[in-house]
């Protein structure tokens, strides 16, 4: 299969989504990868790599796009690309179509096969491509959340951890999955103190097995997080429900509550957030206040380490899109069931249930186009 790997436009996006390591495994299953000039430079990988593991380098991302049946990246392709974007051609990356119309709308209106990396399922329900990101970001947001926590950065002026006879901080996380359980464990070493919700008995009942003393766990309900953030100054929002626009937990009239320089970092934000008075923000300016709280809300967070974020992506991506290349989409997803819940829109059609509910638009089963 010819393969190509444009690099990566949104802003501060480092990341690449295939190593110098990746290309030598497709080029050991005989494909062909183009790789656009420069497209690694932010993840340390320079274009000699890619030519001495067997890419072409191509100079402009037109040229990627034009040449290749299958495109990996790894954010959804922004506006500037839809043009550039071919009927049936594969489209292996993040979408996130359930926070973004007007990308469904045109990945619609392309005909592409857009294969979400977010949505690729296992059968116990965890989402393998998700999880290395969700692993970075929720370690990352705590060592944000205290940065902004600072009084020079607009914070309440607060030490995570405090010191001998000053308390520590009160950490809320909102949803105790991946990235919940991340930062709890962070904000945990760190010193504070730290108090999960999750609506998931069972998940709760793991957290409290396995995390320190000092993290607490109650269930999610509107009483209880009204109450705890009273007493939070970091509250980190980390829910997910797979596919669909995240719920939101924080409502404006809860900030009246918070004390003046909390911080709120919404992880969840790249699925619409689950603060309400969140928008997405990006790394040259990450933060804004409202009703004196400090929002953290960059849709990206792992793009500030791309080195990290890099190795975790594609050491989770490579061996799906190596099937992909080897058997075609259509019978990788006829014989993988993890692959073929990636599939959300197929040739103009909506093939994923929470994309068709979240924009209210037509839905066809997924065994129809296969
Ligand atoms: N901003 C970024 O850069 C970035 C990076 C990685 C992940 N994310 C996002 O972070 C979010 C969380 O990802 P994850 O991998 O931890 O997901 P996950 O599925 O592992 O965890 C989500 C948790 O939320 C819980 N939950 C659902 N509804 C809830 C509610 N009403 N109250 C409390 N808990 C609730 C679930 O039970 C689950 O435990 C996702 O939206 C993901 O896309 C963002």
């Amino acid at each position: 299969m010819i393969i190509g790997v444009p690099k990566e436009i949104k802003n501060n996006e480092n990341r690449v989504a295939v190593t110098p390591a990746g290309i030598t495994e497709f080029r050991k299953h005989g494909h062909t990868i183009y790789v656009q000039t420069e497209a690694g430079k932010g993840s340390g990988f320079s274009d000699e790599q890619y030519t001495e593991a067997g890419a072409t380098i191509l100079s402009t991302i037109e040229e990627v796009y034009a040449i290749a049946e299958m495109i990996i990246k790894v954010k959804e392709p922004i506006e500037s690309e839809y043009a550039l974007i071919k009927e049936d051609q594969l489209l292996f990356t993040y979408f996130h179509f359930a926070s973004s119309e007007p990308l469904t709308n045109a990945m619609i209106e392309r005909k592409a096969v857009c294969l979400a990396y977010e949505t690729v399922e296992r059968t116990d329900r965890s989402l393998p491509l998700l999880i290395p990101m969700s692993e970075v970001a929720g370690r990352m947001a705590v060592q944000e959340g205290a940065k902004y926590l600072e009084k020079p950065m607009g914070g309440f002026g607060i030490l995570l951890g405090g010191v001998a006879g000053v308390k520590p901080a009160n950490v809320l996380v909102l949803g105790g999955g991946i990235v919940g359980t991340q930062a709890a464990k962070m904000a945990a070493g760190l010193g504070a103190n730290v108090t999960i919700v999750d609506i998931s008995l069972a998940r709760l009942r793991y957290l409290e097995d396995i995390m320190p003393a000092n993290v607490d766990t109650v269930m999610s309900n509107e009483y209880n997080i009204r109450d705890l953030v009273k007493s939070s100054i970091l509250i980190i929002g980390g829910v997910l429900i797979p596919g669909a626009k995240a719920p939101s937990l924080i409502t404006r009239d809860m900030l009246k509550l918070m004390k003046p320089g909390t911080v709120m970092v919404d992880v969840a934000i790249d699925q619409g957030g689950c603060f309400e008075t969140s928008h997405a923000t990006t790394h040259e300016d990450p933060i804004y206040e409202v009703d004196g709280v400090v929002h953290y809300c960059v849709a990206n967070m792992p793009g500030a380490v791309p080195y990290t974020s890099t190795l975790a992506l594609t050491n989770a991506t490579l061996p799906y899109a190596l099937l992909l290349a080897n058997k075609g989409w259509k019978e990788a997803c006829a014989s993988n069931e993890e692959l073929k819940k990636g599939l959300n829109v197929v040739n103009g059609k909506i093939v994923f249930k929470g994309v068709s509910d979240a924009w209210n638009l037509p839905y066809t089963e997924v065994s129809e186009v296969l």
